[in-house]
C-alpha cells in the first residue's frame, strides 16, 4: 500500500469526531523515505484550508530551522498527532488523540525514519506518558515503543526520539525560542551519532 492510499484509507475509517467539524483531512507530508520524521499537534486554520501541515506561521518557523541546518521540507516527512483541526484550535482531546493513533502508527511504519522528533507536549506524550517537555527537550531519548491498535500489536520502527519545544509556543517567547533554536541545532549532530 502506498502512503498515499493509507493516508485515504484511514481518512475513510478514522471515526474520529474531529472530522465533522474540519473543512478536511491534513495528511502528512514530505519525502516518504525520509531518516527524520516531525510529529507536531494538530492542523491550524491555515493547514485545514489547505490540507497541508505546518503552513502557517508555526510552519514558517519551522522551514526557517530547517534551513539553519542546511535542510529542506522535501528532505524531511512532517505529519501530527490528529490529522484534523480542533474546532477554534484547541488541545486535540485524549480520545481524539487514540483515534487518530492507528492511523499515525500505520504512516510512520511506512516511512520506518532513523528519529523522529517530537513537537510540544502532545506529541511527546503520546509516545511517552507522563514526561515533560520542559524536562526532556533537546535530550535524545531512546526506547522501543509498542502499541496495542485494535488486537494489532505495532512495534515502532524506530528507537530514537528527540523531544522539541513545539514552534507556535516558542516563536514569539524570546527565551524558549533561543532554546529551541539551540536544540534544533543538534539534529545533523545526533542523525550522526545513531
Ligand atoms: N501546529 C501543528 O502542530 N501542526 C500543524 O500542522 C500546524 C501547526
Amino acid at each position: 500500500m502506498t502512503l498515499e492510499e493509507l493516508h485515504q484509507k484511514n481518512h475513510e475509517l478514522c471515526t474520529c469526531s474531529l472530522k465533522e467539524t474540519a473543512t478536511q483531512p491534513v495528511f502528512g507530508n514530505g519525502n516518504e523515505k525520509a531518516e527524520i520524521v516531525f510529529i507536531g499537534e494538530a492542523p491550524g486554520k491555515d493547514e485545514d484550508k489547505t490540507g497541508v501541515p505546518f503552513v502557517g506561521r508555526a510552519g514558517q518557523f519551522l522551514n526557517e530551522m530547517l534551513s539553519m541546518i542546511q535542510m529542506k521540507r522535501e528532505d524531511v516527512y512532517i505529519t501530527n498527532t490528529v490529522k484534523y483541526r480542533p474546532p477554534n484550535n484547541r488541545d486535540p482531546l485524549p480520545e481524539e488523540k487514540i483515534s487518530c493513533l492507528p492511523w499515525l502508527v500505520e504512516e510512520l511504519e511506512c516511512i520506518k525514519p532513523k528519529i523522529i522528533i517530537l513537537l510540544g507536549r502532545h506529541s511527546l506524550n503520546t509516545f511517552f506518558p507522563g514526561e515533560s517537555i520542559s524536562q526532556v527537550h533537546g535530550k535524545l531519548l531512546k526506547k522501543k515503543v509498542h502499541f496495542v491498535v485494535g488486537e494489532k500489536k505495532i512495534s515502532m520502527p524506530n528507537e530514537y526520539y528527540l523531544p522539541l519545544y513545539h514552534p507556535a509556543a516558542a516563536m514569539y517567547n524570546g527565551a524558549l525560542r533561543e532554546t529551541l533554536i539551540e536544540d534544533f541545532k543538534k539534529i545533523p549532530i545526533i542523525l550522526k551519532q545513531i
